[in-house]
């Protein structure tokens, strides 16, 4: 079974993640950098859009994008529940365009820029460029691999309403001069009387920092502004916990 097929096993899994306050970075980050008002948000790879109901309290439009049908379908039950409106849109986040909507801040989360070279990265930063505002921001957050050279695996076990499970990652790389790996995230879950292993094993190239800040310059459309560490415009991204950076549309 595939891990974006079970957006409920997925949400769970990912679930550690203190909303307001990353919400509240985004604002941050904004009012430190952004040029422009910002009302409309767009996540790109959106998943099960674990931001929708947080921008939808503080007064924000919020839109998605992502390829799998499932996930939309999840955001929009959810989102009729809560009386939340919602635009989604399945398209490549390498290949889109939204037509005639512009959006005032654009973001990625958990690293889910899924890109196999450059050049699938640069097609990514054109689309986005052409939906983003000048002077809005692109936050992307664990794009960017900071640890260099040690192991990268991570594990952990997180429960919710009777259903638990055991969540392991780790990226294998595939091939060391085109810089892809394989990311490897297994769910092993007990929900109830029954047991599931779910993963997904996407390929992806790895960026990292220096590498990151190169390309943004030549493909010319983004300032880079900075990275940031764990949610927080004070730290500077070290090696340990969640690296954030910052874009700004020309
Ligand atoms: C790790 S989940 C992230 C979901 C959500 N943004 C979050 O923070 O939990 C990655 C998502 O990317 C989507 N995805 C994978 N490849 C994609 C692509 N090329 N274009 C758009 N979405 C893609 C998957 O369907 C999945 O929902």
């Amino acid at each position: 079974m595939s891990l974006y097929d079970n957006p409920k096993y997925y949400e769970i899994a990912f679930s550690f993640r203190n909303i307001p306050a990353e919400v509240n970075f985004f604002e941050a980050a904004v009012k430190k950098f952004s040029k422009i008002k910002v009302r409309k948000v767009l996540e790109l790879a959106s998943g099960n859009s674990p931001y929708l109901k947080e921008w939808h309290r503080r007064g924000y439009e919020y839109f998605g994008l992502d390829l799998n049908g499932r996930m939309l379908d999840f955001v929009k039950a959810r989102a009729k529940e809560g009386g939340i409106g919602v635009k989604l849109f399945r398209a490549n986040m390498n290949k889109f365009s939204l037509g005639k909507l512009k959006v005032d801040l654009a973001y990625v989360l958990l690293g889910s820029l899924f890109a196999k070279s450059n050049e699938d990265f640069f097609q990514h930063l054109d689309c986005v460029g052409k939906t983003l505002r000048t002077g809005g921001l692109y936050i992307l957050d664990g794009v960017v691999w900071f640890n260099l050279l040690g192991d990268n695996e991570q594990k952990w076990t997180i429960s919710k309403n009777g259903i638990k499970m055991k969540v392991s990652f780790r990226a294998t790389i595939i091939d060391h001069t085109a810089q892809t790996f394989r990311d490897n995230v297994v769910l092993e879950i007990s929900d109830h009387e029954v047991r599931k292993r779910i993963r997904s094993h996407e390929l992806r190239k790895f960026y990292f920092p220096q590498e990151f800040v190169s390309l943004i310059k030549c493909h010319n459309q983004f300032e880079f502004l900075g990275y940031f560490n764990d949610f927080d415009l004070k730290k500077p991204a070290t090696v340990k916990g969640r690296q954030i950076a910052v874009l700004r549309k020309k």
